[in-house]
């Protein structure tokens, strides 16, 4: 077994204990890095555990399945609180590492008076799982204020990128050319100056519309499907094709939102999956479209 400074190997945990929608079996074990030496000697130290290497941050985006899961979860810890670097005349760059929390990102970015990111308001992912799906809501992409990212490969070992390095789109983000696993460490986002009070109101106005519109306490993973194109809405096609509400077991299609699975309490991946194809199966006989999911399936 690898042992390396920066990084501690434990006990693989249960995936409903670690995802937003309480779901999912255990995994092989956890490596949690809480440095870039310890984020490199990752890879390694999986392939000595015999399991696929994911990167889990705040399990917001993902469904995992049930029972013994052949992953090993890397998980980052000791992140910096977010810094602005470098100051223009009208905006200003901010270091950010990948294990912080959106939200606390968000409420750096308020105080201190930067816009650009207020669409996010409300999301409850990690940095680094937002920018690895480059995740938008409300007229913000993460990668439009994205502009150096560092991440560490297996292959390629530690990788400073620009925006030239990266393929960037919608709910996607890769770094071209490279294949295989990576994990982002940190990231340097470019922001406008604007006042306090002008970027929380914008926030403010954000949580008003989607606590109108979306269940955001409920146990979900956001949106379970892509939208098929910037014009249609997949909650938009699910709702007209009679899914809203559909449930099965603990698991259903929110009453708010059709787009959202919720596990309603005891729910199962099983039963989640079951929905998925029912869902799907109802969009293609009413509109001839085909859904990708947006939520990640391990393993
Ligand atoms: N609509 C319905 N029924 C529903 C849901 C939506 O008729 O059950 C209608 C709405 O009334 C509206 C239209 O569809 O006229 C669009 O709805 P909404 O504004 O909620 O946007 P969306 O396209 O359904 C997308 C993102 C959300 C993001 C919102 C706001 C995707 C898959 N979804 O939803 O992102 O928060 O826009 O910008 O891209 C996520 O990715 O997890 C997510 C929640």
């Amino acid at each position: 077994m690898n042992k390396a400074p920066g990084l501690a190997i434990l006990p693989g945990p249960l995936l409903a204990e670690r995802t937003t929608l309480e779901l999912g079996g255990r995994a092989l074990a956890e490596l949690r890095a809480d440095s870039l030496e310890g984020l490199e000697a990752a890879p390694g130290a999986a392939a000595s555990l015999g399991g696929r290497l994911v990167a889990l941050g705040e399990g917001s985006n993902i469904l995992a399945d049930d029972g013994d899961l052949p992953l090993v979860l890397l998980t980052q810890q000791g992140g910096r609180t977010p810094l602005v670097v470098n100051e223009g005349k009208d905006t200003a760059l901010v270091l950010v590492d990948a294990s912080t929390r959106l939200p606390v990102l968000l409420g750096r970015l308020a105080a201190w008076g930067l816009s650009g990111l207020e669409g996010l308001a409300g999301i409850p992912g990690s940095v680094g799982g937002a920018l690895a799906m480059n995740a938008g809501s409300y007229g913000s992409l993460l990668s439009d204020a994205l502009e150096v990212l560092v991440a560490v490969s297996a292959s390629q070992g530690i990788m400073t990128l620009d925006r030239d390095d990266l393929e960037l789109g919608y709910r996607h983000m890769s770094i071209t050319g490279h294949t295989g696993f990576f994990c982002i460490d940190n990231a340097e986002l470019r922001l406008r100056k604007s006042s306090p009070e002008a970027v929380r109101a914008r926030m403010r106005e954000i949580m008003t519309k989607k606590r109108a519109t979306q269940p955001v306490t409920a146990k979900s993973a956001g949106c379970v499907f892509k939208n098929p194109s910037p014009e249609q809405s997949a909650g938009k096609l699910l709702d007209e094709a009679g899914c809203k509400g559909f449930s099965l077991g603990g698991m259903a299609f929110s009453t708010l939102h059709a787009n959202f699975l919720v596990n309603l309490g005891g729910g199962t991946t099983a039963q989640a999956l079951e929905l998925i194809d029912k869902g799907r199966e109802a969009v293609r006989a009413m509109h001839g479209v085909t859904l990708e999911l947006e939520v990640v399936r391990w393993p």
